[in-house]
């Protein structure tokens, strides 16, 4: 079935963790959302668990650091609706365990800035099209993380917080390029959250991690943009 008047959303690495639960939520609020997983099987299984409650939504393959997969994924959104409404550059990797910057393994950097940088870049080039069909103004949300913070950045995971830090930049880039489109483009630090990733001592649930992303794709007013969220606060960078 194509999606000609539902609002739709794309949310990349919605197989789990904090991608998952920014789908739900989305669904929940009406959007007819894609899953963008790389992992067929739990991609799948995403989707079905949303469409079994009655919501919209289907599973797109989606390997963020490949050039084919997002453009064979841009074929398959094709397919299914002609516009984007909100996209949120949600996948991301985090491989640093105690490494410092004075032995940092050019490999976990490179491998770090394929996922959380180039990844985000090639999505948001590859589905503008789709984005500049959006009725209401596209909306595009990068997640990322207090580790990619100038003001305050120290030692910590030094692969994972450049990455993150150039992810900010990306966000200014695309924010100044698409401003005359009528795109908003905005980053977030969803904090410390519950996933694989954050480990289960993080402080704060998938809910909470998934809040200022959701009203950032939803109801935060759309001339916000160029910004870093927390919180549904703009902070500094
Ligand atoms: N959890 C935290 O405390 C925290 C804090 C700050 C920022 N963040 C950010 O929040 C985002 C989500 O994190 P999370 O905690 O939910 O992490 P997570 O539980 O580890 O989930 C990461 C997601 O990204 C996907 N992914 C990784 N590489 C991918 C690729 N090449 N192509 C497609 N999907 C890929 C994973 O897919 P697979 O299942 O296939 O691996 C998974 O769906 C990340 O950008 C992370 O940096 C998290």
């Amino acid at each position: 079935m194509r999606t000609e008047h539902a609002h739709t959303a794309l949310i990349t690495g919605a197989n789990r963790g904090i991608g998952k639960e920014i789908a739900r939520q989305l669904a929940q609020r009406g959007f007819a959302v894609f899953i963008g997983s790389r992992d067929m099987a739990k991609g799948r299984e995403a989707a079905e668990e949303l469409c079994q409650a009655g919501y919209e939504a289907t599973f797109i393959h989606l390997d963020v650091t490949d050039p084919v997969s997002i453009k064979n994924a841009c074929g398959v959104f094709s397919q299914k609706a002609d516009h984007l409404d909100v996209l949120v550059n949600n996948a991301g990797i985090l491989e640093d365990h105690g490494e410092n910057i004075l032995k940092l393994n050019p490999e976990l950097l490179d491998r770090a800035l394929k996922s959380n940088v180039s990844g985000p870049i090639m999505i948001i080039q590859d589905f503008l099209c789709f984005l500049q069909q959006s009725s209401t103004g596209g909306r595009i949300i990068n997640v990322s993380s207090g580790a990619g913070a100038l003001h305050d950045m120290s030692t910590y995971a030094p692969a994972y917080s450049i990455s993150k830090t150039a992810l900010n930049a990306v966000t200014r880039q695309f924010a100044g390029a698409l401003q005359e489109h009528n795109i908003a483009v905005n980053c977030v630090d969803p904090g410390w959250v519950r996933t694989d990733m954050g480990g289960t001592g993080a402080s704060r649930p998938v809910e909470k991690g998934a809040e200022t992303i959701v009203w950032l794709a939803t109801e935060a007013p759309h001339h916000e943009t160029g910004k870093f969220w927390h919180d549904k606060r703009e902070i500094a960078w």
